[in-house]
């Protein structure tokens, strides 16, 4: 059988990016144009900025994935576009190039869930250290954490999601970014929290956790609240050995709980395997925490594929491509869409 090619193209943040996948799993090329020094001097992401940055970007960018794959568009079988949840003007930016290309080249359009493509980033064929093998069994835990959404959802097969639990006020890594802000570090607050958490002692600070007992919820803006009044204590940004304390203490809560959270759902459902997935799953104390807390294996995309990318996005597309979904030319952008 010939191989799927798939254009895709994500754009529902501040990453404009396309890729091209072959049968849901090769990477041929994988282009991400960040714009995080665009943003990062409004300490977060600034959405009318971000849907100009796209406009700008987006035909150099799929023209660099289409350059790399080595291929024509007459080579693609499918164009993906990430259609939600995100911010509006960012997604329309993307679904529309993806709508001229199909429309000019007659290909089909297939729609994409940018949660459920944080999921497929574990079907990309890579070699690193914590990927997925070829092969996976359902039904399987997946954990969802990024800047917008903190999700434990349990996935009986291709497609089919139960959601058991998500976060009542911020995200994980909304949580990162807010408290990487009141330390003084750039965003995002994520990696540069990571980085000052080095050497720093985790169990400095005693910062609350959330644990919502009985229920799979997720809880952060207390913790967020504590880590403000500890820094308000010392009047200036914190420095030295009290910044590294700090964020190692502030990141083992976090870390802590969502760990736990996921290793209680992996075993009440018996699941062959965790998936850590979306950008705080880049977060080596998360990934080693939830290694030694679940009693299945625990998985993680390499860095680059964690946080916002369009191999993923190509990847979940390949299976919608398979079971012959297509979207309509009036396919709309929705940004509080969601897995289930
Ligand atoms: O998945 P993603 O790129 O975009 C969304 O869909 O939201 O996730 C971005 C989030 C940011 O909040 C960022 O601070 C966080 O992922 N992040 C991390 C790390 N790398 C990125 N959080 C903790 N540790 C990291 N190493
Ligand atoms: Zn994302």
């Amino acid at each position: 059988m010939a191989a799927i090619r798939i254009l895709a193209i994500e754009t529902s943040c501040d990453e404009t990016a396309a890729a091209v996948i072959e049968d849901g799993r090769r990477i041929l090329s994988n282009v991400v144009a960040s714009q995080i020094e665009l943003h990062a001097r409004y300490g977060g992401v600034f959405p009318e900025i971000a849907s100009r940055a796209h406009v700008e970007a987006i035909v150099p960018v799929i023209e660099q994935a289409m350059r790399e794959a080595h291929l024509g568009f007459d080579d693609l079988d499918g164009v993906a576009v990430t259609y939600g949840p995100g911010l509006a003007g960012s997604l329309l930016v993307g679904v529309n190039a993806a709508k001229g290309l199909a429309l000019g080249r007659n290909l089909p359009l297939v729609g994409v869930n940018h949660l459920e493509a944080h999921i497929y980033a574990h079907w990309l064929e890579v070699e690193a250290e914590g990927a997925a093998p070829a092969r996976l069994a359902f039904p399987l835990l997946v954990l969802i954490v990024s800047g917008g959404h903190t999700e434990l959802a349990l996935m009986r097969g291709h497609g089919q999601y139960e959601y058991l639990g998500g976060t009542l006020d911020d995200a994980a890594g909304e949580a990162f970014d807010k408290v990487g802000r009141l330390l003084g570090l750039p965003y995002p607050g994520g990696p540069a929290i990571q980085q000052a958490a080095r050497g720093g002692n985790p169990a400095a600070l005693r910062f609350p956790r959330s644990w919502l007992e009985g229920s799979l919820d997720f809880s952060f803006s207390g913790l967020k609240t504590a880590a403000l009044r500890e820094i308000e204590k010392h009047g200036a940004p914190p420095q030295g050995r009290l910044l590294a304390d700090l964020a190692a203490s502030f990141q083992a809560a976090v870390v802590d709980v969502l760990s736990a959270k996921a290793a209680q759902a992996a075993e009440k459902f018996g699941v062959t395997a965790v998936l850590l997935c979306g950008g705080v799953s880049a977060n080596q104390a998360l990934r080693a925490a939830a290694a030694e807390r679940a009693s299945v294996p625990v998985y993680y995309p390499p860095p680059v594929l964690c946080t916002d990318n369009a191999a993923m996005a190509g990847a979940c597309a390949y299976q919608h491509f398979i079971a012959g979904r297509r979207a309509g030319w009036d396919l709309d952008v929705v940004p509080g869409l969601r897995l289930v």
